[in-house]
């Protein structure tokens, strides 16, 4: 296992880090809850026995069962071994004293006395306004000084400009971003990263495989191009090897669903140095993202500016469905998405063609036209 300074922590983490999101399941269950709870044990030790010392879980995963599992794993002396890192969920507090009842309720699941990081879960705009009035920082610091959470940092999810002013906001000790070949300009992405690597902050990644989606079911095309190389690598050690590519990327969060997928994992993470890729190699990378680009439907890079819309048309949101269903060749699966979008009212049969998102919008979309042939291929 190849490890880094966790900065100015002054001590070494893994570059493979264990999520706990995607853990092995009951054969035949589809309810996310029903964890195969000897698998999964057994994974998370194999994890730390192999030098994994990052273990990510948080509250809602699995229906909660995430967190009580994890805590069963780090019984017989595996606490000892191994960083913990969980998440608030900031969505289900109302007031401060939520924050506390919330997270001695996790403590408990987990069966430690402290967590290692603890992170505000999948910030946002709107979602940091609200918890920062409810005093979640002042919240932080007390629990810090309490001994209950070591380092406090935040998972995000909205647009670029509001990563960087919470990175601005308060002294954190590291965050997580979502980042992979496909998400290099979405979200926090590289200049993401490149702005907390330029302050010190750690940052941990999640979703380096687009959640599956890079390593599996891929098209002819596809492999085609990773494998027109001189070295040989499978789709995952090449999706993995760019990120871990990057000096400001500390921990690789590795989500699996089988005992196979993990020591495959671990196996790529034995040398996972940084400053490793060629000129050549990056070359390779572009193309695959160029290839998957061309499948792209509509050149929206969810900047949001377009939002909200006076209909409740999620437009950045059915956008990326689209280009989803189109990309992966997987329509089924987000028209079933898409029917929430309706039953919600948040389709693109909603818009009345007002036209205020098309004169905001950096990237000159003709959004109206567009909504309404996403809502046809979504429909
Ligand atoms: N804070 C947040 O908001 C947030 C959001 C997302 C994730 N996370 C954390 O980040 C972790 C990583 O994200 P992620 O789970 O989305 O990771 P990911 O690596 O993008 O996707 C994981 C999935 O990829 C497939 N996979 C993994 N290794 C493979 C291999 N060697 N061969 C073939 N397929 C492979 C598996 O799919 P199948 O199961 O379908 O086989 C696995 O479940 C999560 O587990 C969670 O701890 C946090
Ligand atoms: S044109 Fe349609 S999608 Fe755009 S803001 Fe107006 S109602 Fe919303
Ligand atoms: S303003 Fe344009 S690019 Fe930005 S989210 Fe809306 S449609 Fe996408």
């Amino acid at each position: 296992m190849y490890y880094v300074d966790f900065d100015n922590l002054g001590f070494k983490v893994s570059r493979f880090g264990m999520g706990c999101m995607r853990l092995p399941m009951i054969e035949g269950h589809t309810d996310d809850s029903q964890v195969d709870e000897k698998a999964a044990i057994d994974m998370i030790r194999y994890a730390i026995d192999h030098g994994v010392n990052y273990i990510d879980t948080a509250y809602p995963y699995h229906g909660g069962r995430s967190e009580v599992i994890v805590g069963k794993a780090l019984k017989k002396g595996y606490r000892d071994k191994t960083m913990v890192a969980t998440k608030l969920p900031i969505w289900l507090a109302k007031k401060y004293e939520d924050f506390e009842k919330l997270l001695d309720e996790q403590l408990s699941r987990l069966k430690v006395d402290y967590i290692d990081f603890y992170l505000l879960h999948a910030l946002d705009e709107k979602r940091w306004h609200r918890v920062r009035e409810l005093g979640v920082l002042d919240f932080l610091e007390k629990t810090v000084q309490k001994g209950k959470i070591r380092y406090p940092g935040f998972s995000f999810h909205d647009e670029l400009p509001v990563f960087k002013d919470i990175l601005d906001s308060y002294d954190w000790r590291m965050c997580q971003i979502q980042l992979n070949i496909l998400d290099e300009h979405y979200q926090a992405g590289v200049e993401g990263l490149k702005y907390a690597g330029s302050k010190g902050i750690p940052v941990v990644i999640m979703e380096p495989l687009k959640g599956g989606k890079l390593a599996q079911n891929l098209s002819q095309e596809i492999i085609d191009i990773w494998n027109d190389f001189p070295i040989k690598r499978s789709p995952v050690e090449w999706a993995f090897r760019w990120l871990y590519n990057f000096p400001e990327v500390t921990t690789i969060l590795s989500g699996v669903s089988t005992m196979e997928q993990l020591k495959e994992n671990i196996k790529i993470f034995e040398n996972a140095k940084p400053n490793v890729m060629t000129p050549e190699e990056l070359a390779l990378v572009k193309r695959v993202q160029e290839y998957y680009k061309g499948k792209i439907k509509v050149d929206c890079t969810g900047c949001n500016y377009c939002m909200p819309c006076p209909s409740n048309v999620a437009i950045p949101d059915i956008f990326s469905m689209y280009n989803n269903a189109s990309i992966f060749d997987d329509f089924k699966t987000y028209k079933k998405r898409y029917e929430e979008f309706i039953k919600k009212g948040k389709d693109g049969s909603q818009c009345v063609e007002c036209g205020n998102c098309e004169s905001v919008c950096p990237q000159h979309l003709p959004i109206i036209e567009k909504i309404k042939e996403a809502h046809r291929a979504l429909t």
